[in-house]
């Protein structure tokens, strides 16, 4: 059986950084997210007895290497945990470009594990999926369910999945994407993961991520964009201060980077509902409410040191395509 599915990227509002449990990818703390509309991972899969090994044809090229290796590192999970015999044909494409700093991998891996499993014959409810997307990706889990989603850390694999908090339409957030390099990062998550409990600093993060989560999921369901404002740079402050002060130090910031976000705060100080959020990269994920969006998004286009700008809305979850 042929199976397709499609899944949004996301981005955190309340950062993940750090795990208690790398195999598991079971997460130091909870976080929370929104769903990135417009941007997906379309996959395509199918079990097959003849193969000698699974097949991995992402963005229309044949892969040999790290990607599938991480791919089939995943479907080994899935053949253990679901009982699943045969090999995978699994063909991959995104619909953003990748090195955009917007990660792929959350999407790609919820993607992969909906149509994995709906291949497979499965019929997995949201919550064993997010689980199960989690194995491959951490971030992966929060692209499985719609709109907001808040991850519980858990301490088992079945206790760590994610879940909907509000639905896409319940807050019309846009991110607002300043790309301000198009490299490859150095240190990818799966090794700042690893390194993130050497910063003297991680310890306080992670105390304070519960609170945090609840300022910020109060913020949204309130739609207090103040609120998220304060909670959603502080968070993002956070996970970049651990990673400066890690062994090695892990410097993701560029000097568009802080130009960037010298400026979001001068616009919100002049009324925009506007606040900047980074990941593992030097790009800032300017978060405005719809009616700021093109006010950012046009300023943005006029700052040196921007190379391109993207926008997406809150997305919905991961669905399987007809066929
Ligand atoms: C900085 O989910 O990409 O984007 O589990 O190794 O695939 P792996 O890590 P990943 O880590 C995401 C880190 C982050 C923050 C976040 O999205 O919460």
């Amino acid at each position: 059986m042929t199976k397709t599915a499609r899944a949004h990227p996301n981005i955190a509002f309340i950062k993940y950084w750090g795990n208690t449990d790398n195999r598991l990818r079971l997460p130091a703390n909870p976080s929370l997210s929104m769903n990135l509309d417009g941007l997906y991972t379309q996959t395509t899969v199918i079990w097959r007895d003849d193969l000698t090994a699974d097949e991995l044809v992402l963005n229309g090229q044949a892969e040999t290497g790290a990607a599938l290796r991480r791919v089939t590192a995943h479907l080994d999970a899935l053949r253990e945990r679901l009982d699943i015999r045969g090999w995978a044909a699994v063909e991959s494409s995104n619909n953003f470009p990748m090195g955009t700093g917007i990660a792929s991998s959350a999407a790609s891996f919820a993607a992969l594990t909906l149509a994995a499993t709906a291949a497979a014959g499965l019929r997995l409810n949201e919550r064993e999926l997010s689980a199960l997307a989690r194995l491959g990706s951490g971030s992966a889990a929060r692209s499985i369910p719609g709109g907001f989603v808040e991850w519980h850390a858990g301490a088992t694999h079945e206790e760590s999945f994610a879940e909907s908090i509000a639905p896409p339409d319940h807050w019309e957030l846009v991110d607002v994407i300043a790309v301000v390099s198009g490299q490859h990062k150095a240190v990818g998550s799966q090794e700042g993961h690893k390194s993130a409990a050497t910063s003297d600093l991680q310890a306080a993060r992670v105390a304070g991520a519960a609170g945090r989560l609840a300022a910020c999921k109060s913020a949204i369901q309130h739609q207090d964009f103040a609120a998220l404002a304060e909670v959603v740079e502080l968070d993002s402050n956070l996970m970049h201060a651990v990673m400066m002060t890690s062994r090695p130090a892990l410097f993701y910031w560029l000097p568009p980077t802080l130009a960037v976000m010298e400026q979001v705060r001068r616009w919100r100080a002049d009324g925009l509902r506007v606040c900047y959020t980074l990941d593992a990269g030097p790009n800032v994920q300017c978060i405005c409410v719809r009616n700021d969006a093109e006010q950012v998004r046009q300023g943005l286009t006029r700052l040196s040191g921007v190379l391109e700008v993207l926008t997406a809305g809150a997305g919905g979850a991961a669905f399987l395509v007809n066929n």
